[in-house]
């Protein structure tokens, strides 16, 4: 479905992190995302924060395309396709630990919406924090860390993740964040005995499952994912390894 939104408000979530709202009344569910547009700009994925009548994006800007939606003012109209992939398959009796890294905290937070369960939002320093006040709203263990120890935890979110799980238990863990973030999470789960799923990236142009430009060992990021259950992507050899840039060439993380 495609649709022309209004921006009905926006949010600052950090210095470099907007919200977005925008009515569409197509049903989507936690992990999804849209493909959104406009003028002078490139089609990019986006993880829904919201998932209503009311839908959100949270975007951090970091290139010419996000930071084309990041001049976008209240009124001006995105083009947006979608919802797009398959989230997070939630189950009402598993007790769940939800991990948002950076702006990854904007594809778990309706996850935490419906869940109510345990989140960790992890970030570089207190500046970089977003959603919190969100997260806030539905969990009641809503827990910090940051890399300078600005705030929260002084260390990373896998790290605090370990902290908690020795503390309390969890069926699964549900995870958007960095590769690496992802990566050390599923070590974790693996040592820990705990399942979960992770939301992965992936270089996208259709969005909907036609162009195969973000296959990850015979899967489609866009459609069969983004979010993976761990036995999908342990059989994932390109997972924390490499992916692929715009033209398709492989590019390693380490
Ligand atoms: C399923 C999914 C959900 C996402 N959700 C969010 C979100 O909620 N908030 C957010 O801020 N970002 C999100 N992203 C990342 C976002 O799409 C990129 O940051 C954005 O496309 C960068 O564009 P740019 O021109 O600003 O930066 P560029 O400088 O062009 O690129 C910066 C980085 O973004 C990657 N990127 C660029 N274009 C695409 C594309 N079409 N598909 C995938 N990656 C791309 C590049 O490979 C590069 O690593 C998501 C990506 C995916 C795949
Ligand atoms: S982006 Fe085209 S198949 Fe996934």
């Amino acid at each position: 479905m495609t649709d022309f939104v209004k921006i009905l408000g926006i949010t600052d979530e950090a210095y470099d992190t907007k919200t977005f709202e925008f009515q569409m009344d197509e049903k989507a569910s936690p992990g999804q995302f849209v493909m959104v547009w406009a003028p002078g700009m490139h089609e990019i994925p986006m993880s829904l924060s919201k998932t209503g009548r009311i839908k959100s994006i949270t975007v951090k800007a970091i290139g010419e395309d996000t930071k084309a939606l990041h001049s976008k003012t209240v009124g001006d109209v995105l083009r947006v396709r979608g919802p797009y992939g398959r989230g997070y398959a939630l189950e009402p009796d598993r007790r769940y630990l939800i991990v948002g890294g950076g702006v990854g905290t904007a594809s778990v937070l309706p996850a935490v919406k419906e869940t109510g369960a345990d989140t960790i939002i992890a970030a570089r320093s207190d500046k970089d924090i977003i959603l919190r006040d969100r997260a806030m709203k539905y969990a009641d263990n809503v827990w910090i860390a940051t890399d300078d120890g600005s705030e929260g935890f002084h260390g990373n979110a896998v790290q605090l993740l370990r902290e908690k799980c020795a503390e309390k238990e969890y069926d699964c863990v549900l995870a958007c964040g960095p590769e690496v973030m992802l990566y050390f999470t599923l070590k974790a789960c693996q040592d820990l005995g705990l399942d979960c799923q992770l939301s992965l990236e992936r270089f996208m142009k259709c969005g909907a499952g036609a162009c195969g430009c973000c296959v990850m060992d015979g899967q489609r990021v866009c459609r069969d994912g983004p979010v993976f259950s761990r036995s999908q992507i342990e059989k994932m050899k390109d997972f924390g390894n490499s992916r692929r840039d715009e033209c398709g060439r492989i590019v390693k993380f380490r």
